[in-house]
């Protein structure tokens, strides 16, 4: 099923490329549901929509959210989302992913505290003080995609044959040493301290994407340690770190955005068919978040995929990053994937509010199918990433209106994805333009020299792996 640019004027196009795709995707036409009700860590909020978490490289060198870094949160608070989902926020200065990724120490909560007033703030100016918003800050440590100072300083939890190749890593390198695992354990204890005194109502581990923990979960080969190998030893991390902060931090609670399928194959993803890495295996992972269900967690995000190996599994798009191929599937197929996995998750836990993504490709008519996963409860919560930036006001929109205005959405440009890569400040170049087109003129002169080096890279690698031979 080839790629394809989203060309759907209205619903019922795109439920006949359904068909011709033989997809299962539902559709509703009564949105209303969308503006029920639900019930999170005892707090009823007012509609399903959350504004995923998206990382700004946009804060100050010490890890401080910056001028810019508010204007975003301000925007998403006003666009009438009942839940905003902060972004990957490192907890130690070698797990930054790049020199302006958020930090909470205690240096920079003061600077956190006046990011959670101000957003709260405007939702409340905006829509009174009744408006109910919950506020969750990601945690993250990037381990093998860490770049403190700007250049690779890889952590890596186990060698992975394919992720390494693009580092250029040897296979001697080094992995991070248990005693550091436990010790980074008490670092995201810290900062969920430091989140709570902030006024975050919420802290999630965040393991997807294949930064650390996500790693950890696949650790299948990593050898004579206790995060590594069994089922037991590869969730230690996520589950003993989560009882600590449960325990540890009150008045605070604790989530994480869980990959349920990385996509790589057998012994390196986590979710994954041993057999075929192209398809799903969710044993695990619902092993995993009945462990974490017992700890409380009154909410779940699930991801997939790992955005540098496979970037349309977990974000459906028209058009790649600078100098990669468009992927040989229609973007509809991975709405699919998205979908199913997310209602299958939902299905296993039907009292956990679930927050199912990969709607922004679907334009003005994702609330169709959100409505219709919400109604057939597939899923409790619907949340957004790329259309947050695009179209930060889409809630309001749709509540006025019931629909959304089509020269207002995401066009999956990729553009915003091209920014983070280059560490540049991330907005929507195409509807924020006064405030993000320079930054991106500045990604795309990067992106060239990316490109050099990720090929001098790869070649250095297989020489290097030539030569062991
Ligand atoms: C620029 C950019 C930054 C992102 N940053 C994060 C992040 O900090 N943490 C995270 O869990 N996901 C992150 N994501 C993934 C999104 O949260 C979301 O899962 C993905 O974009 C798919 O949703 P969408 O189709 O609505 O965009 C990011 C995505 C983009 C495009």
């Amino acid at each position: 099923m080839p790629h394809e640019r989203f060309h759907f004027k209205d619903r019922a196009a795109l439920e006949r490329k359904i068909a011709d795709l033989d997809l299962e995707i539902p559709l509703s036409d009564d949105i209303s549901i969308l503006f029920s009700h639900v019930v999170v860590a005892r707090r009823v909020l007012p509609n399903r929509f959350i504004v995923l978490p998206l990382e700004g490289a946009d804060g100050d060198p010490d890890g401080r959210p910056s001028e810019l870094t508010r204007r975003r949160y301000k925007r998403f608070a006003e666009g009438g989302a009942s839940l905003i989902w902060f972004e990957a926020t490192a907890v130690t200065a070698d797990g930054r992913s790049h020199p302006r990724q958020l930090w909470i120490n205690p240096k920079t909560r003061d600077g956190f505290k006046r990011l959670v007033k101000e957003t709260r703030l405007a939702a409340h100016r905006k829509f009174g003080p009744d408006h109910n918003l919950l506020l969750i800050l990601q945690l993250t440590h990037s381990g093998r995609f860490a770049k403190p100072e700007g250049r690779p300083a890889p952590l890596i939890a186990q060698h992975n044959p394919l992720l390494d190749a693009k580092l250029g890593l040897s296979p001697d390198h080094p992995l991070i040493s248990d005693s550091a695992l436990d010790a980074l354990q008490g670092d995201y204890v810290a900062a969920s301290g430091l989140a709570r005194e902030a006024g975050f109502d919420g802290v999630d581990i965040k393991a997807c994407h294949g930064y650390l923990v996500s790693e950890l979960l696949a650790a299948f080969t990593r050898p004579d340690s206790r995060y590594g190998g069994s089922f037991e030893n590869r969730i230690r991390f996520l589950v003993d770190t989560s009882e600590k902060i449960k325990v540890g931090v009150r008045g605070l609670f604790v989530t994480s955005r869980l990959s349920v399928y990385d996509s790589l194959p057998y012994p390196y993803g986590f979710g994954v068919n041993r057999d075929d890495p192209g398809n799903p295996d969710l044993g695990e992972p619902v092993r995993l978040i009945r462990k974490l269900r017992n700890i409380d967690f009154p909410i779940l995000g699930i991801s997939l995929g790992i955005p540098a190996s496979q970037s349309h599994y977990g974000r459906p798009y028209d058009k790649p990053l600078i100098g990669q191929e468009l992927p040989d599937e229609h973007p509809l197929v991975g709405v699919a994937r998205w979908l199913r996995l997310t209602s299958e998750i939902q299905k296993a836990f039907p009292t956990l509010p679930v927050v199912g993504a990969g709607y922004s490709w679907l334009r003005h008519l994702f609330p169709h199918v959100a409505a219709a996963m919400v109604e057939r409860e597939k899923v409790s919560l619907i949340g957004l990433g790329r259309e947050s930036l695009a179209y930060p006001g889409w809630v309001n929109a749709l509540a006025a209106n019931g629909f959304l205005d089509q020269r207002k959405v995401c066009v999956c440009c990729s553009k915003c994805s091209q920014m983070l890569r280059a560490g540049r400040p991330v907005g929507c170049a195409v509807h924020d333009a006064e405030t993000y087109q320079v930054e991106y003129r500045e990604a795309r002169k990067r992106a060239k020299e990316i490109r050099r080096t990720e090929r001098k890279t790869a070649r250095a690698a297989g020489k290097g792996r030539k030569r062991k031979v």
